[in-house]
C-alpha cells in the first residue's frame, strides 16, 4: 500500500514537471515541435523494421514514401498497379498513428515506359495522356482516401532555365500547361478532403522563386484546387540565406497557400549541377568544420520555420539518417554526404540539439 502511494506520488509529480525537465531521451523531434507542425520523414519499405523503424516512430509523426508512390514504381503497366510497397508504408503509419504525405502524382521523372506511347510506339495524343493521368490519379488517390492527408500533385514542372516558366517535359510537349490544372482537378475530385501541393526545388533562389510564383498565382487566380506549396528543401551549408528563405515563405504564402518543407536535407557540399564521379583526392569526411556549419544552417532554418508556424504546416526530412542518403550518389557518385540530423549509428548529431534547443511556447 505504502509502496503504491509512493509510486502514485512520483507519477503525480512527474506529470506536473515542465516537459523540458522530463527525461529528454524519450522525446523526439515530433514532441519538441508539437505546438508547431508535424515532423516527417521519407521512407522505403526496408526502413520499416528494426532500428530504423524504432528511430522513425520515436522521432517523427508523419511519413512520405520516398519512391513507392511515384508513377513508375506504383503503376508499371497500364493495367497493373504495384501496391505492395505503398500499402506497407501506409499500414505502418496507421499502426503507429502517423500522418502520411503522398508523393507524387505527376512528375517528368520515374515515369513508366508505357505512359507516353501507344501500342505501336507512337507518342499519344493530349486526350489520351490526360485520360491516363486521370485514371492514374483517381485510382491512387482513391485507394488511400482518408489515410493520406496531403498529396504532392505536381512535382518540378518549372524549368531550371530562366528563359521559360514551364519545363519542356513530355507532359508539357503533349498537353501544354493544361496537365497541371487537370492533375489538381482529378486529385480533388478523388479526395475533396486532401490538401493538394505543388512541389519544387530551388524555390528560394530569387529568380526561380519568381517563376514558380507566376505559375502558382495563375492556378490560384483560376480557382484551381491547390492548397499549398512544397519547398523541397534540398539545401546545403551554403544556401539558402536567411533572407532568401523568408522571402520565399512570405511570397508563396501571400497567395493564401500553406507552405511545407517536403524533402529537407542539408548537404555539406556546395550544390553542383552536373553529375560526376568522386575524385580520388576529394575529402568526404565529416570534418569538425562541416559539422559546425551544418549545425548553424539547421539552427537557422528551424528558427525561421518556427517564426512562420502560422503558414508552415509540415517539415519532412528526406531520409532517416546519414547511414544512407540519395546524396551519397547525387550529384557526385561515391562521395559520402552527411545531410541528416542522425549520424551513421543513428545517434542524434550536434545539429539535432541545435534544432530542439528553443524555448517552447
Ligand atoms: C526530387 C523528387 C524526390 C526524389 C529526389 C531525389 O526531389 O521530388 O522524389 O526523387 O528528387 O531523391
Amino acid at each position: 500500500m505504502k509502496k503504491l502511494s509512493i509510486v502514485c506520488l512520483a507519477l503525480l509529480l512527474l506529470s506536473h514537471l515542465p516537459a523540458a525537465a522530463q527525461n529528454t531521451s524519450t522525446r523526439g523531434l515530433k514532441d519538441y515541435y508539437i505546438n508547431y507542425f508535424p515532423i516527417g520523414v521519407a521512407v522505403s519499405p526496408r526502413s520499416l523494421t528494426g532500428a530504423d523503424a524504432e528511430l522513425i516512430t520515436r522521432q517523427f509523426n508523419s511519413i512520405t514514401p520516398e519512391n513507392a508512390m511515384k508513377m513508375g514504381p506504383i503503376h508499371p503497366r497500364e493495367d497493373f498497379y504495384n501496391w505492395a510497397a505503398a500499402d506497407s508504408i501506409v499500414n505502418f503509419a496507421q499502426r503507429n498513428g502517423m500522418k502520411v504525405r503522398g508523393h507524387t502524382l505527376c512528375w517528368h521523372e520515374q515515369t513508366p515506359g508505357w505512359l507516353f506511347k501507344d501500342a505501336a510506339g507512337n507518342t499519344v495524343s493530349k486526350d489520351v495522356l490526360l485520360q491516363r493521368l486521370k485514371n492514374h490519379i483517381t485510382t491512387v488517390v482513391n485507394r488511400y482516401k482518408g489515410k493520406i492527408y496531403a498529396w504532392d500533385v505536381v512535382n518540378e514542372a518549372v524549368d531550371d532555365a530562366s528563359s521559360r516558366v514551364l519545363r519542356n517535359s513530355l507532359w508539357y510537349q503533349i498537353c501544354g500547361d493544361e496537365f497541371i490544372v487537370k492533375a489538381f482537378e482529378y486529385a480533388h475530385a478523388a479526395d475533396p478532403n486532401a490538401q493538394l501541393f505543388y512541389n519544387d526545388y530551388n524555390t528560394e533562389r530569387p529568380e526561380k522563386r519568381e517563376r514558380i510564383y507566376q505559375l502558382l498565382k495563375k492556378l490560384v487566380d483560376a480557382k484551381v484546387p491547390i492548397h499549398g506549396v512544397g519547398l523541397q528543401g534540398h539545401w546545403s551549408i551554403y544556401e539558402p540565406s536567411e533572407n532568401e528563405l523568408r522571402a520565399a515563405i512570405e511570397k508563396f504564402s501571400s497567395l493564401g497557400l500553406k507552405v511545407q518543407v517536403t524533402e529537407l536535407d542539408i548537404s555539406v557540399y556546395p550544390w553542383e549541377k552536373n553529375r560526376r564521379a568522386k575524385r580520388p583526392d576529394e575529402n568526404d569526411s565529416f570534418t569538425a568544420e562541416r559539422e559546425q556549419q551544418q549545425l548553424e544552417q539547421y539552427k537557422k532554418v528551424f528558427r525561421i520555420f518556427r517564426d512562420y508556424k502560422n503558414v508552415i504546416t509540415g517539415i519532412t526530412f528526406w531520409g532517416v539518417s546519414d547511414r544512407r542518403t540519395w546524396l551519397d550518389e547525387y550529384p557526385v557518385n561515391g562521395r559520402k554526404n552527411y545531410p541528416m540530423l542522425f549520424d551513421q549509428e543513428r545517434k542524434p548529431k550536434k545539429a539535432f540539439e541545435a534544432v530542439v534547443s528553443f524555448k517552447q511556447e
